[in-house]
């Protein structure tokens, strides 16, 4: 069971409930955010806020309770998990309308929802290389904003499951975005590579940690496009998110990468990110 917050209300998450006239219910008209907490410390909670604002404002949803409330109730919700280690799932809507009208009213009171799920898997990693596949990247041109709107990546993801890997590198035009949830990395010759920030992707929080890592621990690190080809001679790939932190891929369309373990790169990285955590978090 899992403790929520829902407009105003704590509850069990399986009894909350929510108008059908939500927008987010019926456009997928909201952002969200995912946070990792360890040892009951929102990690990198001031990025998380801050990418919150930068989607509100891309699709003019208002704060739905200051920035100070929502911080306050992630709190609350983490402690009310009572896991030190958990993922707290936020979301924010345009809210209900009177009737379902692809114009929204200006004067509409947002809806917020929150959940700490307790996440065991981030206490203690246990790093198996992952399968992937490369896929066509159909999905919107506004991939920079954290919309809750993600049937093409659940689409995506699901596609892939079916052919019996993890996930996805997408690729448009033969040019790498992102995985279905998560950035992607390669190593080329001991130099770490994802591509720029544009609409095309998520501006991960995990993806700026690892590029602030490598800058601060003197490796070489670039944000430069990578193309098809790239992905095919790299020597190590990655992908970054806030569950997995970094992660290696050990096999890209049936081909081992890296003989299919992780890459040494990987190893140094890794150990940096492990060690930021504690730093922020407190030791375990
Ligand atoms: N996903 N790209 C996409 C499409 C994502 O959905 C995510 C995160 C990322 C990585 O962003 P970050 O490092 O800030 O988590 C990149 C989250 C975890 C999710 O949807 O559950």
């Amino acid at each position: 069971m899992a403790i929520g917050w829902l407009n105003g209300e704590w509850g069990d998450t399986s009894s909350l409930k929510i108008s059908v006239l939500d927008r987010g219910f019926l456009f997928g008209d909201g952002v969200y955010e995912v946070i990792s907490v360890y040892n009951a410390v929102p990690f990198a909670l001031e990025q998380h806020l801050d990418r919150l604002e930068r989607s509100l404002k891309e699709v003019a949803i208002p704060w739905p309770v200051s920035r100070e409330a929502l911080a306050d109730l992630i709190r609350e919700a983490i402690e009310r998990s009572q896991a030190a280690f958990s993922l707290v799932y936020l979301q924010v809507t345009r809210g209900a309308d009177d009737k379902r009208h692809h114009v929204y009213p200006e004067a509409i009171n947002p809806s917020l929802f929150l959940m700490a799920t307790p996440t065991p898997h981030l206490q203690h990693r246990e790093i198996k290389p992952l399968t992937a596949i490369t896929m066509e990247d159909y999905r919107w041109s506004k991939g920079h904003i954290k919309s809750v709107s993600i049937l093409a990546n659940g689409l995506l993801r699901n596609a892939a499951v079916r052919q019996d890997v993890d996930d996805a590198l997408l690729l448009r035009d033969g040019w790498l975005t992102e995985s279905t949830a998560s950035n992607v990395f390669i190593v080329i010759n001991g130099e770490i590579r994802t591509p720029p920030k544009s609409n095309h992707l998520l501006h991960g929080i995990t993806r700026d940690l690892v590029l602030e890592l490598a800058a601060t621990h003197g490796m070489k690190a670039k944000e430069i496009p990578v193309s098809i080809e790239d992905l095919r001679q790299a020597d190590e790939i990655w992908i970054t998110n806030t569950s997995q932190e970094v992660w290696p891929v050990g096999v890209l369309d049936g081909q081992p990468v890296n003989n299919g373990g992780p890459g040494p790169v990987f190893a140094d990285m890794d150990a940096c990110f492990q060690a930021l955590k504690r730093k922020l978090c407190g030791d375990w």
